[in-house]
Protein backbone atom coordinates (compact mmCIF):
# COMPACT_ATOMS: atom_id res chain seq x y z
CA UNK A 1 0.00 0.00 0.00
CA UNK A 2 1.07 3.71 -0.41
CA UNK A 3 2.53 5.37 2.48
CA UNK A 4 0.03 8.31 2.91
CA UNK A 5 1.65 9.62 6.22
CA UNK A 6 2.53 13.40 5.62
CA UNK A 7 0.78 13.45 2.31
CA UNK A 8 -1.29 16.63 1.47
CA UNK A 9 -4.82 15.62 0.53
CA UNK A 10 -7.92 17.33 -0.85
CA UNK A 11 -11.74 15.52 -0.54
CA UNK A 12 -14.25 17.26 -1.89
CA UNK A 13 -17.39 15.68 -0.74
CA UNK A 14 -16.04 14.59 2.73
CA UNK A 15 -18.56 15.57 4.47
CA UNK A 16 -20.32 12.49 3.78
CA UNK A 17 -20.73 9.25 2.55
CA UNK A 18 -17.69 7.89 0.45
CA UNK A 19 -16.06 11.18 0.96
CA UNK A 20 -16.20 11.12 4.58
CA UNK A 21 -14.38 7.22 4.52
CA UNK A 22 -11.69 8.18 2.72
CA UNK A 23 -10.83 11.52 4.81
CA UNK A 24 -11.16 8.96 7.66
CA UNK A 25 -8.97 6.42 5.83
CA UNK A 26 -6.58 8.99 4.75
CA UNK A 27 -6.17 10.57 8.15
CA UNK A 28 -6.01 7.38 10.42
CA UNK A 29 -2.77 6.89 7.61
CA UNK A 30 -1.24 10.55 8.49
CA UNK A 31 -2.40 12.42 5.54
CA UNK A 32 -2.78 16.28 5.95
CA UNK A 33 -6.58 15.91 4.16
CA UNK A 34 -8.48 18.89 3.58
CA UNK A 35 -11.91 18.59 3.44
CA UNK A 36 -14.05 20.61 0.76
CA UNK A 37 -17.87 20.33 0.45
CA UNK A 38 -20.64 22.10 0.35
CA UNK A 39 -22.35 21.23 3.40
CA UNK A 40 -19.93 21.05 6.48
CA UNK A 41 -20.67 18.73 9.31
CA UNK A 42 -18.02 17.98 11.89
CA UNK A 43 -15.99 15.21 10.39
CA UNK A 44 -14.43 11.98 12.61
CA UNK A 45 -10.59 11.58 11.10
CA UNK A 46 -7.66 10.85 13.56
CA UNK A 47 -5.41 12.39 11.50
CA UNK A 48 -4.92 16.05 10.33
CA UNK A 49 -7.70 17.63 8.98
CA UNK A 50 -8.69 21.08 7.79
CA UNK A 51 -12.16 21.90 6.47
CA UNK A 52 -13.46 24.28 4.01
CA UNK A 53 -16.72 25.05 2.25
CA UNK A 54 -16.64 24.83 -1.11
CA UNK A 55 -18.75 24.72 -3.71
CA UNK A 56 -17.00 22.69 -6.82
CA UNK A 57 -19.95 23.69 -9.18
CA UNK A 58 -17.90 27.11 -9.29
CA UNK A 59 -14.54 27.21 -10.65
CA UNK A 60 -13.13 30.17 -8.83
CA UNK A 61 -14.01 28.50 -5.09
CA UNK A 62 -12.13 25.53 -6.45
CA UNK A 63 -9.00 27.12 -8.07
CA UNK A 64 -8.97 29.26 -4.60
CA UNK A 65 -9.04 26.15 -2.33
CA UNK A 66 -6.32 24.71 -4.66
CA UNK A 67 -4.16 28.01 -4.40
CA UNK A 68 -4.41 28.24 -0.27
CA UNK A 69 -3.99 24.56 -0.17
CA UNK A 70 -0.31 24.66 -2.03
CA UNK A 71 0.74 28.48 -0.56
CA UNK A 72 -0.27 26.89 3.21
CA UNK A 73 1.36 23.42 2.48
CA UNK A 74 4.11 24.63 -0.25
CA UNK A 75 2.67 20.96 -2.53
CA UNK A 76 -0.52 18.77 -3.52
CA UNK A 77 -0.15 14.80 -3.22
CA UNK A 78 -3.70 14.05 -4.18
CA UNK A 79 -6.68 15.70 -5.18
CA UNK A 80 -9.99 13.40 -4.73
CA UNK A 81 -12.84 14.87 -7.05
CA UNK A 82 -15.19 12.65 -5.25
CA UNK A 83 -18.34 15.16 -4.75
CA UNK A 84 -21.60 14.67 -5.85
CA UNK A 85 -25.51 14.29 -6.24
CA UNK A 86 -27.80 12.00 -7.77
CA UNK A 87 -30.89 12.24 -9.78
CA UNK A 88 -33.49 9.83 -10.36
CA UNK A 89 -35.85 9.79 -13.20
CA UNK A 90 -36.80 9.26 -16.94
CA UNK A 91 -34.76 12.31 -19.32
CA UNK A 92 -38.54 12.96 -20.47
CA UNK A 93 -39.65 13.70 -16.86
CA UNK A 94 -36.47 15.73 -16.64
CA UNK A 95 -35.75 19.56 -17.72
CA UNK A 96 -33.15 21.89 -18.69
CA UNK A 97 -32.48 22.81 -14.99
CA UNK A 98 -31.91 19.66 -14.05
CA UNK A 99 -29.40 18.63 -16.51
CA UNK A 100 -27.16 21.61 -15.58
CA UNK A 101 -27.44 20.96 -11.73
CA UNK A 102 -26.51 17.30 -12.55
CA UNK A 103 -23.56 18.46 -15.24
CA UNK A 104 -22.51 21.35 -13.06
CA UNK A 105 -21.80 19.49 -10.30
CA UNK A 106 -20.87 16.03 -11.33
CA UNK A 107 -18.74 16.31 -14.54
CA UNK A 108 -17.64 20.51 -13.82
CA UNK A 109 -17.05 19.88 -10.48
CA UNK A 110 -14.45 16.97 -11.26
CA UNK A 111 -13.74 19.09 -14.55
CA UNK A 112 -13.07 21.88 -12.08
CA UNK A 113 -10.91 20.01 -9.68
CA UNK A 114 -8.67 18.85 -12.75
CA UNK A 115 -8.38 22.44 -13.94
CA UNK A 116 -6.93 23.58 -10.68
CA UNK A 117 -4.80 20.93 -9.96
CA UNK A 118 -3.44 19.85 -12.98
CA UNK A 119 -1.02 22.67 -13.50
CA UNK A 120 0.49 22.40 -9.70
CA UNK A 121 0.88 18.64 -10.52
CA UNK A 122 2.71 19.00 -13.71
CA UNK A 123 4.80 22.06 -12.15
CA UNK A 124 5.78 19.61 -9.43
CA UNK A 125 6.37 16.60 -11.80
CA UNK A 126 4.35 14.60 -9.24
CA UNK A 127 0.70 14.22 -7.99
CA UNK A 128 -2.67 11.91 -8.36
CA UNK A 129 -5.44 13.11 -9.53
CA UNK A 130 -8.69 10.91 -8.40
CA UNK A 131 -12.09 11.46 -9.66
CA UNK A 132 -15.20 9.64 -8.97
CA UNK A 133 -17.37 8.41 -11.89
CA UNK A 134 -19.67 4.99 -10.89
CA UNK A 135 -20.34 1.91 -12.51
CA UNK A 136 -23.25 4.16 -14.26
CA UNK A 137 -20.28 5.73 -15.76
CA UNK A 138 -18.90 2.72 -18.18
CA UNK A 139 -22.45 0.95 -18.71
CA UNK A 140 -25.91 2.79 -19.97
CA UNK A 141 -28.15 3.90 -17.12
CA UNK A 142 -31.77 3.96 -17.99
CA UNK A 143 -33.96 5.89 -15.08
CA UNK A 144 -30.52 7.69 -14.34
CA UNK A 145 -29.60 8.97 -17.70
CA UNK A 146 -28.06 12.36 -16.86
CA UNK A 147 -26.53 11.36 -13.71
CA UNK A 148 -24.93 8.28 -16.05
CA UNK A 149 -24.09 10.79 -18.67
CA UNK A 150 -21.62 13.12 -16.18
CA UNK A 151 -19.73 9.64 -15.12
CA UNK A 152 -19.41 9.05 -18.50
CA UNK A 153 -17.89 12.47 -19.31
CA UNK A 154 -15.52 12.31 -16.00
CA UNK A 155 -14.75 8.77 -17.25
CA UNK A 156 -13.42 10.48 -20.33
CA UNK A 157 -11.56 12.97 -19.09
CA UNK A 158 -9.71 10.76 -16.99
CA UNK A 159 -9.15 8.17 -18.94
CA UNK A 160 -7.84 10.64 -21.68
CA UNK A 161 -6.14 12.72 -19.09
CA UNK A 162 -4.56 9.78 -17.83
CA UNK A 163 -2.10 9.62 -21.17
CA UNK A 164 -1.85 13.33 -21.28
CA UNK A 165 -0.26 13.38 -18.21
CA UNK A 166 1.56 10.55 -17.46
CA UNK A 167 5.06 11.72 -19.16
CA UNK A 168 5.23 15.20 -16.76
CA UNK A 169 4.70 12.35 -13.80
CA UNK A 170 1.37 12.86 -12.95
CA UNK A 171 -1.33 9.62 -12.23
CA UNK A 172 -4.87 9.92 -13.01
CA UNK A 173 -7.25 7.16 -12.40
CA UNK A 174 -11.03 7.16 -12.07
CA UNK A 175 -12.98 5.30 -9.44
CA UNK A 176 -15.97 3.49 -10.72
CA UNK A 177 -18.28 2.06 -8.18
CA UNK A 178 -21.29 0.54 -7.99
CA UNK A 179 -24.33 0.92 -5.01
CA UNK A 180 -22.84 2.15 -1.64
CA UNK A 181 -25.00 3.18 1.25
CA UNK A 182 -24.37 6.62 1.62
CA UNK A 183 -27.13 9.73 2.29
CA UNK A 184 -26.74 10.15 -1.59
CA UNK A 185 -30.05 8.48 -1.90
CA UNK A 186 -31.78 10.61 0.94
CA UNK A 187 -30.46 13.47 -0.80
CA UNK A 188 -30.85 12.56 -4.09
CA UNK A 189 -33.42 14.57 -6.33
CA UNK A 190 -36.54 11.91 -7.60
CA UNK A 191 -38.40 12.61 -10.40
CA UNK A 192 -42.03 11.35 -10.85
CA UNK A 193 -40.98 8.68 -8.29
CA UNK A 194 -40.41 8.38 -4.91
CA UNK A 195 -37.16 7.29 -2.80
CA UNK A 196 -38.69 4.68 -1.20
CA UNK A 197 -39.84 3.07 -4.68
CA UNK A 198 -36.53 3.49 -6.31
CA UNK A 199 -34.68 2.25 -3.38
CA UNK A 200 -37.06 -0.58 -3.52
CA UNK A 201 -36.32 -1.56 -7.24
CA UNK A 202 -32.67 -1.40 -6.91
CA UNK A 203 -31.18 -4.96 -7.41
CA UNK A 204 -28.48 -5.34 -5.59
CA UNK A 205 -27.08 -4.35 -1.72
CA UNK A 206 -24.51 -1.33 -1.72
CA UNK A 207 -21.99 -1.81 0.04
CA UNK A 208 -20.65 0.09 2.78
CA UNK A 209 -18.98 3.44 2.14
CA UNK A 210 -15.60 1.78 3.76
CA UNK A 211 -15.10 -1.24 2.41
CA UNK A 212 -15.76 1.20 -1.14
CA UNK A 213 -12.62 3.05 0.24
CA UNK A 214 -10.60 0.12 0.74
CA UNK A 215 -10.94 -0.92 -2.78
CA UNK A 216 -10.06 2.34 -4.22
CA UNK A 217 -6.75 3.12 -2.02
CA UNK A 218 -5.71 -0.35 -2.97
CA UNK A 219 -6.49 0.91 -6.93
CA UNK A 220 -4.68 3.87 -5.78
CA UNK A 221 -1.68 2.28 -4.94
CA UNK A 222 -1.53 0.56 -7.82
CA UNK A 223 -1.89 3.11 -10.26
CA UNK A 224 -4.94 1.98 -11.69
CA UNK A 225 -6.68 3.41 -14.65
CA UNK A 226 -9.85 2.25 -13.82
CA UNK A 227 -11.23 1.10 -10.15
CA UNK A 228 -13.98 -0.89 -10.18
CA UNK A 229 -15.93 -2.21 -6.68
CA UNK A 230 -17.98 -4.74 -5.10
CA UNK A 231 -17.42 -7.96 -8.00
CA UNK A 232 -20.89 -7.09 -9.96
CA UNK A 233 -19.51 -3.91 -11.30
CA UNK A 234 -16.27 -5.56 -13.31
CA UNK A 235 -18.81 -8.54 -14.53
CA UNK A 236 -21.45 -6.13 -15.70
CA UNK A 237 -18.79 -4.05 -17.33
CA UNK A 238 -17.20 -7.21 -18.91
CA UNK A 239 -20.60 -8.27 -20.09
CA UNK A 240 -21.44 -4.85 -21.65
CA UNK A 241 -17.84 -4.78 -23.24
CA UNK A 242 -18.61 -8.42 -24.68
CA UNK A 243 -22.18 -7.59 -26.11
CA UNK A 244 -24.22 -4.95 -25.24
CA UNK A 245 -27.34 -6.67 -26.26
CA UNK A 246 -26.65 -8.83 -23.33
CA UNK A 247 -26.09 -6.11 -20.16
CA UNK A 248 -29.29 -4.25 -22.01
CA UNK A 249 -31.32 -7.17 -20.44
CA UNK A 250 -30.87 -6.53 -16.79
CA UNK A 251 -31.07 -2.78 -17.77
CA UNK A 252 -34.43 -3.04 -19.56
CA UNK A 253 -35.64 -5.10 -16.55
CA UNK A 254 -34.92 -1.64 -14.35
CA UNK A 255 -36.69 0.36 -16.65
CA UNK A 256 -39.48 -2.31 -16.77
CA UNK A 257 -39.51 -1.95 -12.85
CA UNK A 258 -39.34 1.49 -12.95
CA UNK A 259 -42.11 1.96 -14.90
CA UNK A 260 -44.89 0.55 -12.48
CA UNK A 261 -43.58 3.02 -9.92
CA UNK A 262 -43.42 5.51 -11.54
CA UNK A 263 -46.49 8.57 -11.72
CA UNK A 264 -47.57 10.06 -14.58
CA UNK A 265 -48.35 13.23 -13.13
CA UNK A 266 -44.90 15.40 -12.91
CA UNK A 267 -43.71 15.32 -8.64
CA UNK A 268 -40.35 16.20 -7.81
CA UNK A 269 -38.93 15.32 -4.26
CA UNK A 270 -36.01 16.07 -2.98
CA UNK A 271 -34.42 17.06 0.21
CA UNK A 272 -34.06 21.50 0.70
CA UNK A 273 -30.87 22.03 -0.63
CA UNK A 274 -28.15 23.64 0.47
CA UNK A 275 -27.63 27.21 -0.36
CA UNK A 276 -24.00 28.92 -0.65
CA UNK A 277 -22.18 31.71 -2.02
CA UNK A 278 -18.76 31.77 -0.84
CA UNK A 279 -16.01 29.75 0.67
CA UNK A 280 -15.65 29.46 3.88
CA UNK A 281 -13.10 27.94 6.68
CA UNK A 282 -14.14 25.97 9.35
CA UNK A 283 -12.05 25.34 12.18
CA UNK A 284 -10.45 21.89 12.85
CA UNK A 285 -12.67 19.68 15.20
CA UNK A 286 -11.25 19.55 18.62
CA UNK A 287 -10.83 15.44 18.30
CA UNK A 288 -8.30 16.14 15.34
CA UNK A 289 -4.68 15.10 16.06
CA UNK A 290 -1.44 16.29 14.07
CA UNK A 291 1.24 13.52 13.67
CA UNK A 292 3.57 15.74 11.76
P1 LIG B 1 -23.04 11.56 -0.26
O1 LIG B 1 -24.28 12.31 -0.58
O2 LIG B 1 -22.99 10.78 0.98
O3 LIG B 1 -21.76 12.52 -0.34
C1 LIG B 1 -21.63 13.48 -1.36
C2 LIG B 1 -21.00 14.73 -0.77
O4 LIG B 1 -20.85 15.68 -1.83
C3 LIG B 1 -21.90 15.38 0.30
O5 LIG B 1 -21.17 15.63 1.48
C4 LIG B 1 -22.37 16.67 -0.36
O6 LIG B 1 -22.60 17.71 0.56
C5 LIG B 1 -21.21 16.96 -1.30
N1 LIG B 1 -21.61 17.87 -2.36
C6 LIG B 1 -22.75 17.83 -3.12
N2 LIG B 1 -22.77 18.88 -3.95
C7 LIG B 1 -21.63 19.59 -3.73
C8 LIG B 1 -21.10 20.78 -4.27
N3 LIG B 1 -21.75 21.47 -5.21
N4 LIG B 1 -19.90 21.22 -3.81
C9 LIG B 1 -19.25 20.55 -2.84
N5 LIG B 1 -19.71 19.43 -2.27
C10 LIG B 1 -20.90 18.95 -2.72
O7 LIG B 1 -22.82 10.61 -1.53
P2 LIG B 1 -21.69 9.54 -1.88
O8 LIG B 1 -22.42 8.32 -2.30
O9 LIG B 1 -20.66 9.44 -0.85
O10 LIG B 1 -21.11 10.19 -3.20
C11 LIG B 1 -19.73 10.44 -3.42
C12 LIG B 1 -19.43 10.23 -4.89
O11 LIG B 1 -19.59 8.85 -5.19
C13 LIG B 1 -20.38 10.98 -5.82
O12 LIG B 1 -19.64 11.51 -6.90
C14 LIG B 1 -21.31 9.90 -6.31
O13 LIG B 1 -21.88 10.20 -7.57
C15 LIG B 1 -20.36 8.72 -6.36
N6 LIG B 1 -21.00 7.41 -6.39
C16 LIG B 1 -21.84 7.03 -5.38
C17 LIG B 1 -22.44 5.80 -5.42
C18 LIG B 1 -23.38 5.34 -4.35
O14 LIG B 1 -24.08 4.32 -4.56
N7 LIG B 1 -23.44 5.98 -3.20
C19 LIG B 1 -22.20 4.88 -6.54
C20 LIG B 1 -21.30 5.37 -7.52
C21 LIG B 1 -20.71 6.59 -7.43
Amino acid sequence: MEDYYNKIAIVTGGASGIGQALVEELGKQGAKVIVADIKLETTTSEGKVQTVQVDVSRAEQVQSLVDRVVSDYGRLDYIFNNAGISIWGEVRDMTVAHWNQIMDVNFKGAMHGVMAAYPVMLKQGFGHIVNTASLAGLVPSPTITAYSTAKHAIIGLSTGLRLEAEEFGVKVSVFCPGFVNTNIFNSGIYLNSTREDVLSIIPVKAIEPGKAVQQLLKGVSRNQAVITTPFYTKLFWWVHRLNQKLSDVPNRKTLTDFRKIRKETAQVSQEEPVKFEGMVDHELPARTRNKS
